[in-house]
C-alpha cells in the first residue's frame, strides 16, 4: 500500500500510554476536509469522511487494551472502522496480530503509515472493507471497534459481523463517547446472544476532557 500522504496537510500527536507512546500521523484541519469530502450519495444519503478525526473513542480503547495486554500475545485481532490506526496499534504493540479495516481506502493509508512509524507493520495487515460487505471466511479471537456505532444504519451490519467473525470464546471491545443512542445498540446486542460489561474512563484530548464507554462483548452462549 502506498504510505504517502502528501495530498494532505498533515500534524503529528503523541498519544502517552503506560507502557510508552504511539506517534501518530494525522490530518492537520479535519473540519476543513470534512466540507471538502462530505458528499450526498444517489438515494440522498450523506457520506461524511470522519476518518479524518482522532476520536477519543480510539484513546480510550487504547488505554483499555493495554490494560488487558498480555491476554493479546499471539491473538488474531480484527479492528473495523479503524481510522487512523491507534487502537490496532496499542494491539500490535502488545503482540497481537491485526487485520486493520475502514470502508476508506484513505483511512488505511494513515492507518498503514501510523502502523509503520510505530515498528509494528509486521504484525499488521490493512483490508478495505466495509461492514454492510464484510469479505473473510474466518474467525477473530479479539475485534476492537472505536466510535463505529454512531449512526443506527451501521448497527445490524456490525452485529451480523460479530456473530460471523467472533470466535466462540472470544472478546469484541468497543469504545463510544456515550451518544444517547448507544444504549439501544447495545439492547440490541443482548437481544441477538450477546453479555457485555461496561466500564467508564476520562480521555484529554486537545485540551478538553471527556467521558468514554468501553464494553466488553462476548457470546452468552461462551
Ligand atoms: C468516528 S470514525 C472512528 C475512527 C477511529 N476508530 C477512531 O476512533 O478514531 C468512524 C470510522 O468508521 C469508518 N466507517 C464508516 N462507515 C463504515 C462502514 N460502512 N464500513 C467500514 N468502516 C466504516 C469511517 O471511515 C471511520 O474511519
Amino acid at each position: 500500500m502506498n504510505t504517502e500522504l502528501r495530498d494532505y496537510p498533515l500534524t503529528s500527536s503523541i498519544i502517552k500510554l503506560k507502557t510508552g507512546r504511539v506517534q501518530l500521523t494525522i490530518v492537520k484541519d479535519p473540519d476543513w476536509f470534512l466540507e471538502q469530502l462530505s458528499r450526498e450519495d444517489d438515494q440522498g444519503k450523506l457520506y461524511l469522511p470522519y476518518w479524518t478525526y482522532l476520536w477519543e473513542s480510539s484513546i480510550g480503547l487504547a488505554r483499555h487494551i493495554e490494560k488487558i495486554g498480555t491476554r493479546l500475545k499471539d491473538a488474531h485481532i480484527l479492528e473495523i472502522g479503524c481510522g487512523f490506526g491507534l487502537a490496532g496499534i496499542v494491539a500490535c504493540q502488545m503482540g497481537g496480530r491485526v487485520i486493520f479495516t475502514d470502508a476508506e481506502q484513505e483511512a488505511l493509508r494513515f492507518a498503514c503509515h501510523n502502523a509503520e512509524q510505530n515498528g509494528v507493520s509486521q504484525r499488521a495487515d490493512f483490508v478495505q472493507m466495509d461492514w454492510n460487505t464484510p469479505c473473510f471466511n474466518r474467525k477473530f479471537l479479539f475485534i476492537l471497534a472505536a466510535d463505529v456505532i454512531y449512526e443506527e444504519p451501521h448497527w445490524i451490519p456490525i452485529v451480523t459481523l460479530l456473530q460471523e467473525y467472533l470466535a466462540h470464546n472470544g472478546v469484541a471491545l468497543f469504545s463510544e463517547p456515550n451518544r444517547s443512542n448507544a444504549s439501544v445498540f447495545f439492547k440490541l446486542l443482548t437481544d441477538n446472544g450477546f453479555v457485555y460489561q461496561k466500564t467508564a474512563c476520562s480521555v484529554t484530548l486537545d485540551g478538553q476532557t471527556s467521558e468514554v464507554s468501553i464494553y466488553t462483548v462476548r457470546r452468552a452462549s461462551a
